[in-house]
Formats: structure tokens, sequence, C-alpha cells
């Protein structure tokens, strides 16, 4: 018997995207490194860790309530550690308002500097004193981190890192720092690593993938890395994400046409169908480029499929400008989309635009595209009825008491089985969809 019972245990509180996810992951592996093992429950944490978002001001509202929240823990507690990190504390004048507001916080660290975690909680168990270090600007990539993964049979992996868009909405730029690339020697390592480690699904996260290698450091374009990371022997899935309308081209769609293994899904977020609203996003792409790139993926792949990000209630956004966004999505009927109201993000260039719409507005609008998204999907959703489709079994639903898993397109089926298949190929034959879930019947399961 070893000494378990012993042994500090961390919870991290993760807010935001897949990308935060994943870093997520990579905290918990700093974490296990100090011999910390994981514990689900708050209350029984010595080290609680949030991993804040800032993309909208709801995720901010969330981590803020959350932190709040834990002042009596804390006060019952007083060992506890109270780490707060991610793209919040980034964000200029949020370190403070945070300092001032839960004094009780023990460690704070930014997007930028995670990978010193372990040095910032060893300097506050010796010093007992308030540790606060923020990276202003983006330092080398780190790439001596292990994640722990959480995910199993899906895996992450980051291909760049920050943004050069600017997009005049978006606060990443800001917080994440410039783009940087990651080499594809550690990428490609990495990806033929998880395969042996018997992941079915990797995805390869950036803001912008399509620009990866785009200054030169990496001798190799975002279609080439894709090659050869679908190169690798083995029974895996390839996914990507984010594609940018503005550097999406034929080269990465005749990528994915090669080889099966890429899912034939790609995620192209439009965020508005008006060429004004785009314009004034800084997009630096048209309504007409977006629907010509659609046609061209089509062309070549005529059963890809497409998900995207929407904004309404932009800036000077009319009733006319929000009519073209539903047109467009009609017009390319994606698989899915995420849709967003427009949230003012100080220091952005769209926080100081004149016209800001009221939020009745902004409701009345969300409202009338979450409708008609919802009705394109479920529409999808009924053609599969009938048809066999190949899902990767990723977990159990406890509460439907039924297996889970995606097709490519991203698509959730359920299913009952009597022995256990994460992480296991099958093929379903569905019966009854419902909203966008499908369920069905196993037909064959591989491995
Ligand atoms: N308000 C609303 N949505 C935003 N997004 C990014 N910034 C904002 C903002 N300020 C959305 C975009 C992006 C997705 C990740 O989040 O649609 O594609
Ligand atoms: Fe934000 Fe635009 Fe960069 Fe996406 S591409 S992270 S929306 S600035």
């Amino acid at each position: 018997m070893g000494n378990y019972a012993m042994q500090e245990k961390y919870h991290i509180v993760t807010y935001g995207c897949q990308m935060n996810l994943h870093e997520s992951e990579k905290i918990a592996g700093i974490l296990r490194g100090m011999q910390y093992v994981e514990t689900p429950t708050l209350g029984d944490a010595d080290i609680i860790v949030f991993n804040t978002c800032c993309i909208r001001e709801n995720a901010e509202n969330h981590a803020f309530g959350n932190i709040g929240a834990l002042k009596k823990l804390k006060k019952q507690k007083p060992s506890l550690i109270i780490a707060v990190g991610g793209c919040m504390t980034q964000e200029a004048g949020k370190t403070e308002a945070l300092k001032k507001k839960f004094p009780f916080i023990d460690v704070m660290f930014g997007a930028l500097n995670f990978e010193e975690l372990q040095r910032l909680i060893e300097e506050k168990k010796r010093t007992k004193k308030k540790v606060i270090e923020i990276r202003e600007k983006e330092g080398e990539i780190v790439e001596t981190i292990t994640p722990y993964r959480a995910s199993y049979p899906n895996a992450w992996i980051n291909i760049t890192y920050g943004c050069n868009n600017f997009c005049s909405y978006c606060i990443v730029p800001y917080v994440r720092g410039r783009e940087r690339s990651r080499k594809p020697e550690y990428i490609l390592a990495e990806a033929e690593q998880l395969v042996k480690d018997g992941y079915k699904e990797i995805t390869l996260l950036g803001q912008n993938v399509n620009s990866y290698g785009a200054d030169g450091s990496t001798g190799m374009t975002f279609a080439e890395l894709l090659d050869r990371v679908a190169s690798i022997e083995g029974n895996f899935r390839v996914r990507f994400m984010t594609s940018h309308p503005k550097d999406f081209t034929k080269d990465v769609v005749d990528v994915m046409k090669k080889h099966s293994k890429i899912c034939r899904l790609v995620h192209l977020p439009v965020q508005s169908g008006s060429n004004t609203v785009l314009a004034e996003m800084n997009r630096r792409y048209t309504r007409e480029k977006y629907l010509q790139e659609i046609q061209m993926l089509r062309e070549v792949l005529p059963e890809a499929e497409v998900t995207t990000d929407i904004i309404v209630g932009f800036p000077g956004e009319t009733e006319e400008d929000y009519l073209q966004t539903e047109d467009l999505v009609k017009q390319v009927n994606f698989a899915s989309a995420f849709t967003f109201v427009y949230s003012k993000r100080a220091g952005t260039r769209a926080s100081t635009m004149e016209n800001q719409i009221p939020e009745d507005v902004q409701k009345d609008r969300i409202m009338r595209l979450v409708e008609l998204v919802n009705s394109l999907t479920r529409q999808k959703s009924e053609t599969y009825v009938g048809k066999t489709v190949e899902i990767l079994c990723e977990g159990f639903d406890e509460k439907k008491g039924m297996y889970l898993g995606r097709d490519e397109f991203g698509r959730m089926g359920y299913f009952n089985h009597d022995t256990d298949c994460i992480g296991k190929f099958i093929d379903l034959k569905i019966i009854r969809a419902n909203g966008i879930s499908l369920y069905g019947e196993v037909v064959d399961i591989k491995d």
C-alpha cells in the first residue's frame, strides 16, 4: 500500500473552448507532476485552479460567481490554495479587479505563462504570500509539458497559439498574443504517440489553422502538416479547427480527399452574412467569397459538411443585415452552428463603435436565428433515419443509460450495448432522430 491517502488533491474548473479544455489537461499534467491527485469534489481539494475565459461577458460573470462562492470554503480550510489563470487574468485591469474583489486568491497566473504554475505554487507554499505573475507578451513555445488527457478516445493537439487577425469584436489577440506555430516534429511525434496509446480521434487546434507556418518558421503549410498527420498508420480519425474563411484554400480540401481518415467536416466561422458587417468586423472576406469556398469544398468532396459560428447584434447591424445572415444560413445548410449575441469586450475596436445594438433587438435576433438553425438541424437529423453511420463511441450517458458517440460530422448518436465499447468504431443503424441527437442499433463493432 502506498501513501495514497496523504496525497494532496487538485480540482480544475475550466471555462470556454476546446483550446482551454486542452490547456486544463496541461495544467493537470503539471499538478500530477507535483504529486497531486485529482478529486471531482471541490470541497475535498487542497488546490483549486480556475482556468478562465474572457471571449464573452457571460463567461467572465460565470467565473466571478464561482470564485466568489469559494470564500466560505477558504475560511473553513485556510490551507486551501486558490489559483486563478487563463484568458481573464491576461486582460487589461482584470488581475487588479480580481485581487480587489477576492483577496483570498493565493496564486494568479496568465494564459501566456501557465507553464510556470509549479514554480508559482511552490513559491506560495514557501513564502505563504500571494503570488501573482502575469506575462504581458507571449514567449517561446514550451514543449516540456505532458498533458494529462481526460477525453479518451479523443485527443487534442495544439498546432498554433495566439492570433494575428484582430477581428474587431474579438479579445483573443490581446490575451493570447501573436500567432506562433509549433514545429512539425513536435506535432507529429505527439500524434504518433497518441495513436500508439490507442487514441482514436485527433483534433488539430489553432485559432486559424490555415495560417499554420505562415511566418515561415515551420517549413510546412497546414495542408502538408495535415497530410503528414493523416499518413500516420493506424485506425483513427483526424479533425482540425478552426479554419478562417480568408485563408481556407483548396490544397487543404485536396488533402482531405486523399485521406479517408480526415473527417469530411470543416468548421468555417462566417460570423455574418452581410458584407457591411463583415467589413466592420475586419473579417477580410465577403459573403460571395465565403459561398465560393463552400462551393469549392462541395465540388471536391460532395459529402462534406460545414459548421460555423455566427454573431448577431454586432454594432450597426440592421434588420436587413441580419436577414442576410438568415439567408446565408439557409443557402449553406450548415450541419450545425454556434450562435452568439455580440458581447462588448473592452479594448477591442468594436467596443468603441457607435450604434451599439439595444439588448431587446439582440435578443429578438438571436431567438429567430436559433429557431432557424434548430429547424435546419432537425431536418438534417431526419435524413439520417434508416441509414447506417459510423460513430466513434466516446462515453456512457448516465442519465439516458446509453452509450454515445459522434459521426465524422460531429453528430451525436446514442445506443444500447451490454459491453463497454468506448473507443470503438461502431456502425449504427439510425432508428430515430430527436432534435440534433440520433438513436440507433449496433450493426457492427470495429476496433
Ligand atoms: N461577442 C460574441 N461572440 C464572440 N466571438 C468572439 N468574440 C465575440 C464577442 N465579442 C465568437 C465568434 C468566434 C467564437 C469562438 O466566439 O463567433 O468564432
Ligand atoms: Fe478572434 Fe478573429 Fe482571431 Fe478568431 S480569427 S480568435 S474571431 S481575432
